[in-house]
C-alpha cells in the first residue's frame, strides 16, 4: 500500500489537545466512536486510526462535501474524496471508517434520523461560516454521548486582517452563541490550547 499523501496540515496544532483528551477517554472506552465533521484529505482521520481507533470495534464516521469550503476556492479539489479514501486505505486499518459525502447539515440530520449510536468524540471542522457552524454544533450535540467531548476547530481563526472581519464568516460567534445557549448542558474544558475550543456534554 502507498503511504498517505497530504498537501495541507491543518491538524498537527490540534494533536496536543486531542492526545490529552483521547488518552484519558480510551482508558474507560477502549473502542471509540468518533464523528469527524470536515475531514479534507484525512490527516486527522489517519492520526486517529494510527493512535486511538486501532480496534475493529472502533468507528469513525467521516462527513465532508469533499468540495472544500469557501476559503478553499483557489484550490484544485476534484480528486479530494478519492484522496481521502486512498489515504484511509493506505493504513489497512481494521477500524470501520464510514464516509458520508454531503453537506454537514444534511448528513448530521441523516445520522440523527438513523438513530446512530452516540459518539465519544466529535470534531467540528467543516464550513467556517457562522450559520453553518451553529447548525453543526446543535446537530452534532444530539449525537454526542453524555460525558463525550466535542472539539471546535479554528475557534479564533480569521483569514482577514484583524479588525476588518465579518464575524458571520467566522466560527467564533457561532461557537460562543452555542456554548452560551447550551451552558446548562455542557462545560467548556479548561487549560487546553485555545485555538480549538473543547466542550464536554453533561
Ligand atoms: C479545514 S478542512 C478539514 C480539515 C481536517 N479536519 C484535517 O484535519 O485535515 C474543512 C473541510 O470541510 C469541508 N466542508 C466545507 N463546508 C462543508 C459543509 N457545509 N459540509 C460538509 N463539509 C464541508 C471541506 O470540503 C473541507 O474538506
Amino acid at each position: 500500500m502507498p503511504a498517505p499523501t497530504f498537501t495541507q496540515d491543518w491538524f498537527s496544532r490540534s494533536i496536543p489537545g486531542w492526545q490529552f483528551l483521547l488518552s484519558r477517554m480510551i482508558q474507560k472506552t477502549p473502542h471509540l466512536r468518533v464523528l469527524e465533521v470536515g475531514v479534507f484529505e484525512g490527516r486527522s482521520t489517519c492520526w486517529l486510526l494510527e493512535n486511538f481507533c486501532k480496534t475493529p470495534e472502533s468507528t469513525i464516521v467521516a462527513v465532508d462535501t469533499f468540495q472544500g469550503g469557501v476559503e478553499h476556492q483557489s484550490m484544485e479539489l476534484g480528486g479530494l474524496m478519492k484522496q481521502f479514501e486512498d489515504n484511509i486505505a493506505s493504513f489497512g486499518s481494521s477500524a470501520k471508517v464510514d464516509v458520508r459525502a454531503g453537506t454537514s447539515l444534511d448528513q448530521l440530520c441523516r445520522l440523527i434520523a438513523e438513530n446512530t449510536p452516540q459518539f465519544d468524540f466529535i470534531s467540528v471542522d467543516a464550513s467556517h461560516q457562522a450559520a453553518d457552524v451553529l447548525g453543526d454544533a446543535v446537530l452534532a450535540f444530539q449525537l454526542l454521548k453524555p460525558g463525550g467531548v466535542m472539539a471546535f476547530d479554528d475557534y479564533i481563526w480569521s483569514p482577514m486582517r484583524p479588525g476588518t472581519e465579518n464575524p458571520l464568516l467566522l466560527p467564533k460567534v457561532a461557537i460562543d452563541a452555542f456554548t452560551t445557549i447550551y451552558s446548562q448542558k455542557l462545560r467548556i474544558l479548561p487549560n487546553l490550547p485555545l485555538y480549538q475550543l473543547y466542550i464536554q456534554k453533561h
